[in-house]
């Protein structure tokens, strides 16, 4: 059975993934909150983010920059003037929505017909203001994506270390857009974290960049889990593209709440480069080591939010099975994702020589395995129900048949099958 939204934003509240923004004032609309767990998960899925597009490359510069930069970026980049999305107001119950969710002319809030006002072009840049006074010389923009950092820093990492053509550079970083009408839990916030690639190649060599890249998201998305029939590629008509791109292919994953855009692929052509270079009066050119002709290049950029992934990721692993006749929840996360890797318990909490023994094994697997959680509250099969809530694929319990001969019991999230292991076996069998 597959889940519903209202699932995943349960359990994932429940058990430490993500709160609610601001909760305890009533919440803020598009923020939320990564709880302990929640912190895990994202890590590992950046990880696996670095790991298979920077780490894996050799032509690949991770950059950090800084969140707040000249407003002189964002008037040259498009996105002061351009960045905007279709608004439209009720008359009757004065809800603000984007004129692109709606279809035909009633309002989805009240349901009234015939009260919706012509769209009206809303610019999603949030503002702020830096030093004492709020005019027009301190202001500036929080960024909406991380790819207009990366292109101010392309001279500078073409100047620290000559690279050859093609190359990309990679950021994981904070955007903020001031969307209409945030929704769907992860899906569409207003704070979120992006993971961007720039991929910088010759004019002439754009399409098999591209095509490379449309073959790596889908290769990159079958190793965080996502099945292959939940995701989609779509051709983004031209008018429906952003202002920088000349082509984009919006990759698509089943949702609970319907099929959307999890991750865009798009080829930006010069635009970016070409803008700053006109707005900053430094050349953006590149110089190949040939002495070939000088070229300003063109990019390919693959774009995805990390919680609207974290969502897709939960989305998938939620399980929903029948154990001994009752109803459990499961998260079918790759390991490599998972939170915690392994549980340990000793089987009674008020038995001290069990509890010392199994302080042993989670000490080893800690060292060997990381990522291990002590978990001696309820009994076993609570502590297992709430193992398989969070992803867990092993538990470890030490109980009195250990004491004689150094076995464990090995519990398999996604079979419950329990097997009994050597502890010096342990750690090369989880
Ligand atoms: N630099 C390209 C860019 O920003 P985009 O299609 O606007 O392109 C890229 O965004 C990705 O960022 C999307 O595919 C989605 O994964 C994520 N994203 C965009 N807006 C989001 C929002 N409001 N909340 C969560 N994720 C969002």
């Amino acid at each position: 059975m597959s889940a519903s939204l209202e699932d995943i934003v349960s359990l994932a509240k429940r058990r430490g993934f993500v709160y609610p923004g601001s909760e305890i004032y009533g919440g803020l609309a598009g923020v939320y909150d990564y709880g302990p767990l929640g912190v895990r998960l994202k890590r590992n899925i950046q990880n696996a983010w670095l790991k298979f597009f920077v780490d894996g490359w050799d032509d690949m510069y991770q950059i950090d920059a800084a969140i707040l930069m000249n407003k002189k970026v964002w008037e040259a980049s498009g996105h002061a003037s351009g960045f905007n999305d279709p608004l439209v107001e009720c008359s009757n119950c004065h809800s603000r929505l984007r004129a692109d969710h709606i279809e035909g002319d009633k309002c989805p809030v009240c349901g009234k017909e015939g009260t919706l006002s012509e769209p009206r072009q809303f610019n999603m840049m949030l503002k702020t203001f830096l030093g004492p006074l709020e005019d027009e010389n301190g202001l500036t923009y929080l960024p909406p994506e991380t790819a207009q950092s990366i292109f101010v820093n392309f001279k500078n990492v073409v100047d620290s270390f000559y690279p050859d053509m093609p190359f990309g550079m990679a950021q994981i970083g904070k955007a903020f857009r001031n969307e209409i009408s945030p929704r769907e839990f992860l899906f569409r916030v207003r704070e979120l974290e992006l993971m961007e690639v720039e991929y910088f190649v010759h004019p002439d060599k754009w399409e098999e960049s591209f095509e490379k890249w449309r073959k790596d998201v889908h290769i990159f998305f079958k190793k965080v889990g996502l099945p292959e029939d939940m995701v989609h590629e779509l051709e983004v008509p031209e008018e429906d593209r952003a202002h920088y791109s000349k082509r984009t292919i919006d990759f698509e994953f089943d949702f609970p709440f319907g099929r959307r855009e999890l991750l865009g692929l798009a080829y930006r052509g010069d635009y970016d480069l070409k803008r700053h270079q006109e707005a900053s009066g430094r050349s953006m050119e590149y110089r190949p080591k040939d002495g070939g002709e000088t070229f300003i290049p063109h990019v390919i950029e693959p774009s995805v939010g990390v919680g609207r992934l974290f969502l897709a990721i939960l989305s998938a692993a939620y399980t929903e099975d029948e154990v001994e006749g009752e109803k459990r929840i499961y998260l079918k996360l790759p390991s490599h994702l998972a939170p915690v890797k392994v549980a340990v318990s000793p089987l009674l909490k008020n038995k001290p020589e069990l509890v010392e023994k199994a302080k042993e094994v989670y000490k080893m697997l800690q060292k060997e395995v990381g990522n291990v959680m002590w978990d001696d509250n309820g009994n076993i099969g609570k502590r297992y129900r709430r193992q398989d809530e969070i992803g867990t694929p092993y538990c470890v319990t030490i109980d009195f048949q250990t004491l004689e001969d150094d076995t464990v019991t090995v519990r398999n999230r996604d079979t419950t099958a329990q097997e009994r292991i050597k502890i010096t076996a342990l750690s090369s069998n989880l």
